[in-house]
């Protein structure tokens, strides 16, 4: 399958002479969602905006769905909503309006029905005729959201789409990125919040000094990369880690009631067998034992710190 978007060596560097993008290559397929993680001044705001063709580019190309963004500007932005990382809407306009608004500004004719679709799906139907400025914050970001749909693009951007919000609206902005993906829609979001690639994204890509250090599978980056845990409930709490046990990578929980041993999911022999019969042979019962994978966090902060 093609890729919907084909980025090839994109440099950007501004005026400033700050070099926010340097030869970053990315193909991103249909229908997934991409979650483009990075630190604050990555260059995640620069590379959505080459690409949605808000920012001129110093070298190389992108190509959404065939069309160049530069020599086929218009065919190629068609294509795309964007829900920048900025709000801003008119405050004292209906939602309804706004949303209308948009669908003009590409010159698509009027649709009322796909409108109402985009309005009900985001939960905004019954707010239709209520000023922006009535909204609270994350009923405003939907509004966004509805705006950058308003035009029924392929591909939609969601720049930081939960950047200062609470858990609660995170989570809600979450479950409506998952609806938008099962209507077909290709999405790329960016965060900071490596909570949030690993909750939504097919892929990840990491970026960092405007070079993409990373790009995967979300499952595969953390299988390859993660170390495991593996936690055994204890049937009565120990003081220390005995020292016929010193050979192993163990640590004791707060509580004392676990051991937590942590193992390189990469390593030939992972030592759990040989574990276990020392423990036993230590004379310590456990009665439960799981292992969890490190989290993508650990596995970000460890690159980042590269
Ligand atoms: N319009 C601009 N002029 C000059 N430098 C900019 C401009 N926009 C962004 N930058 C710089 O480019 C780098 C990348 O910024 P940005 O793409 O906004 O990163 P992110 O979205 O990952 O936080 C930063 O060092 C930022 O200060
Ligand atoms: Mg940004």
């Amino acid at each position: 399958m093609a890729p919907i978007i084909s980025v090839k060596n994109l440099s950007k560097t501004y005026g400033t002479g700050r070099k926010a993008l340097n030869g970053v290559s990315l193909d991103i397929m249909g229908g997934e969602i991409f979650a483009l993680l990075g630190p604050n001044g990555a260059g995640k705001t620069t590379l959505i905006g080459t690409i949605c063709g808000l920012v001129n580019p110093t070298g190389g190309t992108v190509t959404v769905d065939g069309h160049d963004i530069i020599t086929d500007y218009r065919a190629a932005r068609e294509l795309i909503g964007l829900v920048p990382q900025e709000l801003h809407t008119d405050a004292f306009e209906s939602v309804w309006d706004t949303v209308s608004f948009s669908r003009g500004l590409f010159g698509k004719p009027k649709n009322p029905a796909h409108i109402e679709k985009v309005l009900r799906d985001l939960s905004l139907w019954d707010r239709k005729d209520s000023k922006i400025i009535t909204l609270s914050g994350g009923m405003k970001r939907r509004v966004m959201i509805a705006k950058a749909l308003s035009h029924e693009p392929q591909i939609l951007f969601l720049d930081e789409p939960t950047a200062g919000v609470d858990v609660e609206l995170r989570k809600g902005m979450w479950e409506v990125v998952r609806a938008l993906k099962a209507t077909g829609v290709t999405i790329i979001l960016t965060t900071h919040y490596i909570e949030e690639a690993e909750e939504m994204a097919d892929r990840v890509g990491v970026i960092n000094h405007g070079e993409l250090i990373l790009v995967d599978e979300k499952s595969a980056l953390m299988q390859k990369l993660g170390k495991k845990q593996l936690k055994l409930h204890l049937d009565a709490p120990i003081d220390t880690v005995p020292p016929q046990l010193s050979a192993y990578d163990l640590a004791l929980s707060d509580d004392h009631n676990k051991l937590i041993y942590t193992y390189d999911t990469r390593a030939e022999h992972t030592g759990i067998t040989a574990l276990l019969g020392d423990i036993r042979a230590a004379g310590i019962r456990f009665h439960d034992l799981d292992t969890s994978q490190s989290s993508l966090e650990e596995i970000f902060v460890s690159l980042v710190r590269t």
